[in-house]
């Protein structure tokens, strides 16, 4: 088959070749809204890639900077043993391409949700969320802010995890562009908050808040409210009466079906500040923010989708 050079055309036909026949994609990973990520190997050595390949075709030069940007900022945290390594940046006419370590069990949200996940999993539970922890860590600690932390964006490697998509981070510390992230992973002050109008928020402060989600959703394989506003019923039950969580989730002591194991309990209770609801875990992606300024949160009535692909 001869070789293409033009992988981010729309439903490109595989196999397709890059980097003047080094790589071959050769399986879709993932599909996003700027282009999509693929399997590939390296026809010289026979290692396999996952390559991130980004449009670049009919964009103005904002989004091109934030493409650029996203290159950047995983390059430079990457080489933490949880966050895929960024191997090289091509550029070609029509696309970027960023050569990734690539996992080959899919990432955490299919984990949740279609492998069972980790629920009554303690010891897993604690290995993996630390491993995100340790991520998310150093990317701060290298000025570094995610803004999308979310299942979706955590690549499972056997026992191990590594955090990919750094198409929303910035290195600001503050930020004031509200309602940048995924729906279900937005803090408060994300969107410019609850109780009180906030002109900016704590980058890496928003971060942690998805963190404190993404441990909800490891622990009961649920969302704890579709979006952390007091239009949402769940989040302003919480807001409420911050012992909401123990009422509705199966948490040892409140009255739910499930006993946790105590650790767990505890960590849940604590690191996630976040009460929960009887949201299922499901895509996020439909509401997601595309760029800063680009879009706020709230856009429409997308979350009606929220049970899809869920667990029980
Ligand atoms: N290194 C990787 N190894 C294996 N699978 C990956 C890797 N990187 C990404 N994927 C898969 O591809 C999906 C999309 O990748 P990524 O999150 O980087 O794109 P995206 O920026 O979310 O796209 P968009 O934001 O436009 O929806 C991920 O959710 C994951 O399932
Ligand atoms: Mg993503």
């Amino acid at each position: 088959m001869s070789p293409s050079t033009q992988p981010c055309v729309t439903a490109p036909q595989l196999p397709l070749y890059i980097d003047n026949g080094r790589l071959v994609l050769h399986q879709i990973l993932g599909v996003g809204a700027y282009g999509s990520v693929y399997r590939a190997t390296d026809t010289q050595t026979g290692q396999t890639y996952a390559v991130k390949s980004l449009n670049k075709t009919g964009l103005d030069s904002r989004q091109r900077a934030f493409q650029i940007q996203e290159a950047r900022l995983h390059g430079a945290v990457s080489g933490h043993p949880n966050i895929a390594t960024l191997h090289r940046v091509i550029e070609e006419d029509e696309c970027l391409h960023m050569i990734l370590d690539c996992g080959s069990e899919g990432d955490l949200f299919y984990t949740i949700t279609e492998r069972e996940g980790f629920i009554g999993n303690s010891l897993a539970i604690k290995s993996i969320f630390n491993q995100i922890a340790r991520a998310v860590m150093h990317c701060h600690s290298h000025g570094v802010y995610h803004r999308d932390l979310k299942p979706e964006n955590i690549i499972m490697f056997g026992e191990s995890v590594k955090l990919v998509d750094f198409g929303l981070a910035t290195t600001n510390e503050t930020s004031s562009d509200f309602g940048c992230g995924s729906t279900f992973y937005l803090s408060p002050e994300c969107q410019g908050g609850y109780n009180e109008q906030v002109k900016s928020y704590d980058s890496a402060a928003n971060d942690v808040w998805s963190l404190g989600v993404i441990l909800i959703n490891l622990v009961f394989g649920r969302n704890p409210w579709k979006q952390a506003c007091l239009r949402d019923d769940t989040f302003a039950a919480y807001v409420a009466n911050n012992d909401f969580l123990q009422t509705i989730l199966p948490i040892r002591g409140g009255g739910g079906p499930t006993t946790v194991a105590a650790p767990i309990d505890a960590m849940a209770a604590t690191a996630a500040t976040a009460a929960v609801g009887d949201v299922k875990v499901s895509k996020a992606d439909d509401k997601k923010a595309t760029k800063p300024d680009d879009t706020l949160c709230g856009n429409g009535d997308k979350d009606s989708g929220i049970a899809l692909r869920s667990l029980e």
